[in-house]
């Protein structure tokens, strides 16, 4: 594993993928002009696209493909009972110390015991302050006054959303047992440090979905919905190789769970959480019951009339975190050498930068280059491209020889590249080049688009 890790990392570091991501307009820091704002970034061009086609999946197997589950778009802003009854401004901390010296900040649990036990800082050598509890949830105010009363959080979690509408749901869409809530939505945590590029921010986005079954059954689905996880992301065509099951043990489970387990990504920086599978049983619902009055027991109208507050499997993924996940498992260097393209393909032996990103994901599916701008090859593209528009994501390039546009789509992704040559004009035929292989084919004008669904459709990613 030792191995895999540093051939990986010789590649995929993530000061490369933090260069390629800003270079190529995927991921750029929040209000660069001003120094930066830690904890946040703004998803460029290619970004947004390859997040939305994220979220596109992941809503598609929740909501399309799961009868028994329905989606939810719940407000950020939420009643701040809400927040006690979820045991968030109660039990939400990270431990905190602070360097008189040096000033740096650290979560507690982060630093070396031998440090922690000595209050040395593990920087400057500096004292440490004592341990305190730091909640990570973000506080504003609602309304012109800045007082208690006034006080609401930035919600630090999607799940409560889903939990306080659960009833509603029931009630319009007319759910039964055992059914599910998915909502993609942004989250905020106040978090102590945050490193690793788009990895732990303070501004993020979660996909989770919330399965409510009956006491009792809750194991049976709990495994039942890791297996299902587990398929998902063999499905997106992630190395399944870089994804390993965590489980908590009694000192990480969070104050509401029975059992959890983590899916894990071996990200350049080493094996880290993509996405928690919890058992987080009647918590949630009792204590909603608790703190509101309203009562949220289930009425079973098949059984009886049978009542009881629902067991909750939550599958919980960082959107922004598979971002990352997707940008590392796609980046690849490859020595290129004479492939008997060379003129096309730029030098005889040089290092290709490639995001080898499964289709259905890819920013951009085709772009479109003539090989020349004269000569009407340009408006033929140009024609092409609008055909091809209405059911594809395209690019246009005309600038520059054409295997370093080539090389440009390469490293943003693009699956599948149509160039038009001279050619075209007589057989009305143009080049369909494959990003992974480099292998370039001719297919006629008019079988393209159908061409290019086949490809998307029975895209296997090559094994390395
Ligand atoms: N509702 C349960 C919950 O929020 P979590 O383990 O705290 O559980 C779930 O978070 C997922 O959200 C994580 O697996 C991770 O992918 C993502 N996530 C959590 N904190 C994050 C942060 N600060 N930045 C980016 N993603 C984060």
């Amino acid at each position: 594993m030792e191995e895999q890790l540093n051939e990986y990392q010789g590649k995929a570091t993530m000061d490369k993928i933090t260069s390629l991501a800003k270079r190529r307009g995927f991921v750029f820091q929040s209000s660069e002009i001003y120094g930066g704002q830690n904890g946040a970034w703004d998803y460029g061009p290619l970004g947004i696209e390859l997040k939305n086609r994220i979220a596109g999946a992941w809503w598609k197997e929740m909501t399309q493909l799961h009868d028994d589950i329905v989606g939810l778009d719940a407000a950020i802003l939420m009643h701040p009972r809400t927040w006690e009854a979820s045991g968030h401004v109660e039990n939400f901390t990270d431990p905190l110390v602070d360097c008189k010296k040096c000033k740096a900040r650290f979560r507690a649990d982060q630093i070396p015991e031998e440090n922690l036990a000595a209050k040395k800082c593990p920087e400057c050598e500096g004292e440490l302050t004592d341990t305190r509890k730091f909640n990570l949830m973000f506080k504003t105010h609602i309304g012109p006054a800045e007082d208690t009363a006034s006080v609401i959080y930035l919600r630090p979690e999607t799940a409560q959303g889903i939990y306080v509408n659960y009833k509603n749901i029931i009630q319009s869409n007319r759910m039964k047992i055992p059914f599910g809530i998915a909502q993609i939505g942004k989250a905020f945590r106040n978090e102590i440090v945050t490193k690793n590029f788009i990895f732990r921010t303070c501004e993020f986005e979660q996909m989770e979905m919330q399965y409510f079954v009956k006491p009792g059954t809750d194991e049976e689905w709990f495994v039942e919905w890791k297996k299902r996880r587990w398929a998902y992301y063999d499905k997106l065509g992630v190395k399944m190789d870089h994804l390993r099951w965590h489980q908590h043990g009694p000192g990480e489970l969070a104050h509401y769970a029975k059992d959890a387990y983590d899916i894990e990504y071996l990200f350049p920086m080493g094996w880290r959480e993509l996405e928690g599978v919890h058992n987080r049983t009647d918590y949630d619902l009792s204590r909603h019951t608790q703190y509101s009055g309203k009562d949220m027991q289930y009425i079973d109208q098949d059984n009886n009339n049978e009542r009881y507050i629902p067991y909750i499997i939550e599958t919980s993924a960082g959107l922004t975190r598979n971002v990352l996940m997707i940008l590392c498992d796609a980046y690849d260097e490859e020595q290129v050498t004479d492939k008997g393209s060379a003129a096309s393909e730029g030098s005889a032996d040089d290092i290709r930068t490639v995001l080898r990103f499964h289709p259905s994901l890819a920013p951009v599916t085709v772009a479109v280059l003539p090989l020349m701008k004269k000569d009407g090859l340009a408006e033929m593209a140009q024609d092409i491209r609008t055909e091809l528009k209405e059911d594809f994501a395209t690019d246009y390039d005309q600038a520059g020889a054409i295997g370093r546009r080539y090389r440009r789509q390469d490293e943003a992704g693009t699956p599948f590249c149509v160039t038009v040559d001279y050619q075209s004009k007589d057989d009305n035929t143009v080049t369909l080049r494959f990003r992974d292989s480099m292998e370039q084919i001719r297919v006629p004008k008019a079988e393209l688009a159908s061409r290019l669904r086949q490809e998307i459709k029975t895209y296997k990613r090559a094994a390395k």
